[in-house]
């Protein structure tokens, strides 16, 4: 069997690793050209043994060292015709619940879904299980939606998600976002039908998830109790970076000037919490970044949804570029879960404006009208005549722009660039630098060739 390296990822782990080409090759005995023509190359093939062997040498496995250079595609188009053939029916509680849709996305990413609500108004819809990836949904009409939240039904749990059925709206209905695992389901609120739009994102926190469920039992159970004490997160986050440097509340008080009491309250959850500047001042004690040590803001409701109704949305109706826009319900706890509303008036005699661009993917689902997309791909502008029921996926940094007359949804999970990225950024050394360097680096570290590395 012939496996493809890729050269870009050998190279990173040759340097990660501090292991040269020349001692590679002997440590797989291979001919000391294969892997120099591989790195050079870009990519290139040889036979499991010696993948196998290159990955015990570097200490990886090899799905590390294989190709995952698959260009993104810049935009990818789904008509409602083509929608509509990715159908499929659910059911639940021993009736057909849902018809599900996929809008379009690239291979591997998680895009939203169209579902429709068909569990009849005189029927409390059966829960789901919730799930992990947190989600932002829109009722898109024409009828009004029932969801639950809980096993037993409150306002908090059993609420109305309502269309906004005037003839001219492109604030289309109620929006609002759940958090993880929080069981959810909706029925019809009258014979009308209903179409609700549902973006499950990927969870921020499920790589980490991913290396919990490596560890033992053991080990996810100290997790647990270290973040399950009675006290908020920050406080266990400033607990574990004590921990890590080897830092006591006495220290951290004489390098602070916070008195040890007050620590100590903060930190076993039984005192007042730190101010923003107390916080900073224990971040320099400790040298770490102080973000981490904030409170986050408040931002959901006692089951842990954020709501936005229609009617709040259109008061944050707003010129943008050349559009009118409008925010759907978001929550400052889900940074990168946000959507809004646009209302394209423009005229179809011209060319729409390449006017927007995101640093992320975006999803947009046409809503009303008939509208030019236009994009720019290779320094030249494409145009497609889109219409309502119409989908597209839409890349980072990709100028584009939409002209004709109606409406549009756009929803986006900060996949291509998280807000954990954008933190990250803030403190990279030498931005411009690192960029220009990273991409496509085929450098090694800094060693002569042909010796065995310094
Ligand atoms: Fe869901």
């Amino acid at each position: 069997m012939v496996v493809e390296i890729d050269g870009r990822r050998l190279n990173y782990w040759l340097n990660a690793r501090k292991v040269t080409l020349p001692v590679l090759a002997t440590r797989t005995q291979t001919d000391s050209g294969t892997f120099a023509s591989i790195v050079n190359g870009g990519r290139g093939e040889v036979d499991d043994v010696t993948a196998k062997n290159v990955a015990g040498a570097l200490s990886v496995r090899i799905g590390d060292l294989m190709s995952d250079t698959t260009e993104l595609p810049r935009v990818i188009y789904s008509s409602a015709a083509d929608i509509a053939r990715t159908r499929r029916p659910i059911t639940r509680d021993g009736i057909h619940f849902y018809n599900y849709y996929t809008l379009p996305v690239p291979p591997s990413r998680i895009g939203p879904v169209l579902l429709d609500i068909l569990c009849p108004q005189d029927r409390v819809p059966a829960l789901n299980n919730g799930h992990l990836e947190p989600a932002i949904t829109v009722n898109l009409g024409p009828g009004d939606i029932n969801g639950r939240w809980g096993q037993s039904l409150s306002p908090e749990t059993w609420a109305p998600i309502r269309a906004n059925r005037r003839e001219d709206a492109w604030v289309v209905g109620d929006s609002y976002v759940e958090p993880s695992y929080c069981p959810h389901s909706y029925g019809l609120a009258s014979d009308t039908p209903a179409l609700l739009l549902s973006y499950t994102a990927p969870s921020r926190l499920s790589s980490h998830l991913e290396e919990q469920n490596r560890w033992t039992d053991d080990q996810a159970a100290l997790f647990r109790s270290h973040y399950g004490k009675e006290r908020v997160a920050s406080a266990a986050i400033l607990e574990a970076q004590m921990l890590r440097r080897g830092v006591d509340v006495r220290w951290l008080s004489m390098t602070s000037g916070i008195e040890e009491r007050q620590l100590e309250g903060y930190l076993n959850g039984s005192g007042a919490l730190l101010t923003t500047s107390q916080l900073e001042q224990v971040a320099r004690s400790l040298n770490v970044d102080h973000r981490i040590l904030l409170q986050p803001m408040p931002g959901r409701d006692p089951v842990g949804k954020t709501s936005l109704s229609y009617e709040r949305s259109i008061e944050t109706a707003r010129a943008f570029r050349s559009y009118q826009v409008a925010s759907m319900a978001a929550s400052p706890l889900h940074s990168d879960l946000s959507g809004i509303f646009i209302s394209v008036t423009g005229s179809s005699r011209e060319a729409p404006a390449l006017d927007l661009l995101d640093d992320c993917d975006s999803h947009y689902l046409v809503t009303a009208g008939a509208l030019v997309f236009s994009w720019k791909e290779d320094g030249v502008v494409q145009q497609r005549a889109i219409a309502k029921g119409d989908a597209i996926w839409m890349g980072p940094f990709v100028p584009h722009g939409f002209g004709g007359r109606g409406a549009l949804l756009k929803l986006n999970n900060g996949d291509g660039g998280t807000y954990q990225d954008q933190m990250e950024i803030s403190v990279a050394w030498n931005l411009q630098h690192t960029l220009e360097r990273s991409r496509g680096d085929f450098q090694n570290w800094g060693y002569d060739h042909g010796s065995g590395g310094k």
